[in-house]
């Protein structure tokens, strides 16, 4: 989720019936709203490449296309993951592509491994050493995989890139160059050794937070949560967010998070979003979105079957 000039723009893997539905056929799709309740269908605003040489082309994967504006550049700056067309998960890219209004087209510029020759700044000394399962050394010359992502812009104008890595056995939070179009090496691994994808973070209050899930495929599986007082750390690992009935804490509601949304004029109130995969039939996946509620200061989840935003909360609109 976008929210720029007063609009949220909604960007999504575009879905096709079938499993083939799972591999971009069509591209990243996004629709736009003043207010959460009434969508607008804005069309492709990245379209996959029908040329065979493009790392985009149609049967390529692109999943959790994040967008920023750049207040530098005054450009609209996509970030997903990118998996090369036949080459399952191994190639673990991110693709960037820019635009100079939010809802594209979007220019396609490439797609590269993050973080290529540079360690983390909190390396150990013998996680660069190479070896089986020693993914961070292993990946240092190419650069770090990245599977599940997102793309966090702090007060500051700096973005961040967050990604899965090492197998999806740790997070990696990277800081991006000014023009948010590559990271720049500087970053830190969280959690190595937990399987992690889906990251979600957000700031409240000056702290940061962290959704994730585990590791299960399509298969939803119990939420993660973090916090820390700066983006880069130490990053406390907290309890399963998620309270209430037993499937819901072991399941996530049935869903895996996918992004954190503070509502523009309510900054303290933050919509948790998730997605409800359906790898059979790609076109019925469904999306869960929940208040976060807040326990001596922990962000929890509860399941509600309808809920509505605080009036104040949808942006004011234009005159
Ligand atoms: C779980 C990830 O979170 C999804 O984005 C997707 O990559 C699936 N795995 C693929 O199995």
């Amino acid at each position: 989720m976008l929210v720029h000039d007063g609009t949220y723009y909604w960007f999504g893997e575009h879905k096709t019936e079938g499993s083939a539905g799972n591999r971009a056929q069509v591209g990243v799709h996004v629709y736009s709203s003043k207010d959460l309740y009434r969508w607008k269908d804005e069309g492709i605003a990245l379209k996959v490449s029908d040329d065979p040489a493009s790392d985009i082309v149609r049967d390529s994967i692109i999943e959790r296309p994040k967008v920023l504006f750049n207040r530098l550049t005054g450009k609209f700056v996509m970030w997903f993951h990118l998996e090369l067309k036949g080459k399952g998960y191994r190639a673990a890219r991110n693709g960037v592509a820019v635009a100079d209004r939010p809802q594209g087209p979007y220019r396609f510029l490439g797609s590269s491994r993050p973080d290529m020759g540079a360690w983390p700044m909190n390396v150990r000394e013998e996680d660069q050493i190479q070896g089986p399962d020693k993914h961070l050394a292993n990946d240092f010359a190419l650069g770090q995989q990245s599977r599940d992502m997102t793309l966090f812009q702090d007060d500051d104008g700096k973005a961040y890139l967050i990604y899965s890595s090492e197998e999806n056995q740790s997070l990696h939070i990277s800081q991006l160059s000014d023009d948010y179009l590559k990271t720049i090496g500087r970053y830190l691994r969280l959690f190595p050794g937990t399987p992690l994808e889906a990251p979600a973070l957000f700031k409240r209050q000056g702290h940061y937070y962290l959704f994730a899930s585990g590791v299960t495929g399509w298969k939803p599986n119990a939420a993660y949560s973090a916090e820390a007082n700066s983006i880069w750390g130490p990053w406390q690992m907290l309890d399963n967010p998620v309270r209430g009935a037993a499937e819901d804490v072991s399941t996530t509601f049935g869903a895996q998070s996918t992004y954190a949304l503070p509502l523009p004029d309510m900054p303290d109130r933050i919509i948790f979003m998730a997605d409800r995969w359906k790898p059979q039939n790609a076109i019925d996946g469904r999306y869960v979105w929940l208040p976060v509620e807040w326990e001596h200061d922990k962000p929890v989840l509860r399941w509600q079957s309808a809920w509505r935003l605080p009036v104040q909360s949808s942006i004011k609109r234009e005159r």
